[in-house]
């Protein structure tokens, strides 16, 4: 469950305490004994710790000197992971609730270490009957001067705690979605629950169904959804606020294959285990606007999420098939496992209807992304978007949802031209999440952004505050970028 997190403007005696200091000289007057003092010092300078916990009967104390570290955004990451450590031992105890004290006055590290804590809290327990492991913190009180329930400060500073709240709970109902096997998550039931999302934050849902695709032409969706006993969907939710500051809106798209399967090109051995992931994007994309609008920020965005699973029924495409796309474009199927970037050009082509300022796609789209970059980064390219793209970067830093840019030069959208159509879809092996991405810039007509999250969206093994299953990599990364706009207007 989440923590929620609020704001005190008191201490107890007899409660679970996290000190935040950053060094142990501002250590307060009064509140440790000598002995207690000369072991904390002891913990952190001969043993190294920069958490020191010890108990006083049912309540713990614990101190969390902020790691010296030269970027604000490294020291931001660190609090974030201390947070989870300290989260994971009050939840050894059984506890529900802590205070966290930014005793001399750190706002973004105190905020930081919340977010960790709360983060880092959340578990995928629906089809599991024992739920011993239940985790018990469910409220996290910040003490602090400057930390409040709104914006702190403006740049360089965090989000208060009532927009860290919806953020969070944006971000675990990602991870919700994306640990859900296909066996429950078809493309129909995660309309249905964007459906639900919207009514909650106020947003506008639309769901097309396969005869309104029939209709549009959207022959990428439709193609790879061949193979499928279910049918697809491709779900639109806006949030169009009567103050937004900008008139065309910001357009997240989202890859939402419901499970991979490779169709014809079927995924070989242990490649196909987490392929349930990969409508990663779409949920990232629905649940970024859904934190948005239930934020109530003046931002005119829209989410569209193409979905559909992907399976080599007998209907199934075939390598040599060619698709006409919802552009008019034709592509010719090489590989029904690149599929992804089929869904997505139609997609991007019905984004120009609403002649965005700026789109940016989210989508588990590449293994070679994976190879390149690993889980502790996405890959993001850019057309007729360097500004975005380095304001996107900043906000990647900032959240540590971080991107790495990879060139989108002419040459290489030289390898997917096709002999019998107007584009292949795969190119001949090399630099596969470049051209991947080249393909997509295709069906662009707008200033445009690209983000391979194949490595991070999905975790095999907890990297602290993001645990095994999806991470909802995405999430905080678009609402700081969307969040940074207003306060700059
Ligand atoms: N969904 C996969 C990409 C993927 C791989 C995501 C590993 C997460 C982890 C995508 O649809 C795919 O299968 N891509 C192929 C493309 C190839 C056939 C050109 C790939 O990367 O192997
Ligand atoms: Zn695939
Ligand atoms: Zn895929």
């Amino acid at each position: 469950m989440l923590p929620k997190i609020s704001i005190t403007d008191r201490t107890q005696e007899l409660e679970n305490l996290v000190l935040v200091v950053s060094s142990l000289k501002a250590l307060p007057n009064g509140v440790f004994t000598a002995s207690e003092m000369s072991f904390i010092r002891r913990q952190h300078k001969e043993l190294k710790k920069d958490i020191i916990s010890y108990n006083r009967l049912e309540n713990w104390t614990y101190v969390y000197v902020i790691k010296e570290e030269k970027s604000e955004y490294k020291r931001l990451e660190a609090s974030r992971k201390a947070g989870k450590k300290v989260g994971e031992m009050l939840n050894s105890q059984k506890a529900a609730k802590v205070v966290v004290f930014d005793h001399d006055n750190h706002p973004a590290e105190t905020l930081a270490f919340a977010e960790g804590m709360a983060l880092g809290n959340y578990q995928f327990l629906k089809y599991k009957a024992d739920k011993e492991k239940k985790n018990t913190l469910r409220k996290i009180e910040i003490y602090s001067e400057t930390v409040n329930d709104e914006l702190v400060g403006s740049q360089q500073s965090a989000v208060g705690s009532h927009f860290m709240n919806i953020v969070n709970d944006a971000v675990f109902q990602c991870r919700d979605l994306i640990n859900e096997p296909a066996s429950y998550l078809t493309a129909t039931v995660f309309s249905k629950e964007v459906e639900k999302l919207g009514k909650e934050c106020g947003a506008k849902v639309e769901v097309m169904n396969k005869k309104k695709l029939e209709v549009l032409q959207m022959g990428g969706i439709l193609g790879v959804n061949q193979g499928s006993h279910e049918p697809p969907t491709f779900t639109v939710m806006e949030w169009k606020p009567a103050d937004a500051v900008n008139k065309k809106p910001i357009v997240f798209v989202g890859k939402g294959i419901v499970f991979d399967s490779g169709g014809m090109n079927l995924k070989p051995g242990d490649s196909m285990l987490n392929m349930k992931d990969d409508m990663s994007g779409a949920a990232a994309a629905a649940m970024a606007v859904y934190a948005i609008a239930k934020a109530e920020l003046p931002v005119y965005v829209v989410g569209l999420m193409p979905a559909t699973d992907n399976r080599p029924g007998t209907k199934a495409i075939v390598p040599g098939d060619v698709l006409k796309m919802h552009n008019g474009m034709t592509v010719e199927v090489l590989n029904t496992d690149a599929e992804g970037r089929l869904i997505l050009a139609d997609a991007l082509s019905y984004a120009r209807k609403y002649k965005p300022e700026l789109v940016i796609d989210m989508a588990t789209l590449t293994g070679a992304a994976v190879r390149a970059i690993g889980k502790f980064a996405c890959a993001g390219m850019e057309s007729g978007a360097p500004e975005e793209l380095l304001e996107l970067t900043e906000s990647g830093f900032k959240t540590s949802e971080r991107i790495v840019e990879l060139p989108m030069w002419e040459e290489y959208g030289e390898l997917i031209k096709s002999e019998v159509a107007d584009l292949k879809n795969i190119g001949p092996g090399d630099a596969g999440t470049i051209t991947a991405g080249k393909f997509l810039e295709k069906f662009t007509d707008y200033p445009y952004i690209h983000l391979d999250i194949a490595g991070p969206a999905f975790l095999d093994k907890a990297d602290s505050y993001r645990g095994i299953g999806g991470t909802g990599f995405g999430v905080r990364l678009l609402f700081d970028y969307v969040l940074k706009r207003i306060i700059k207007e």
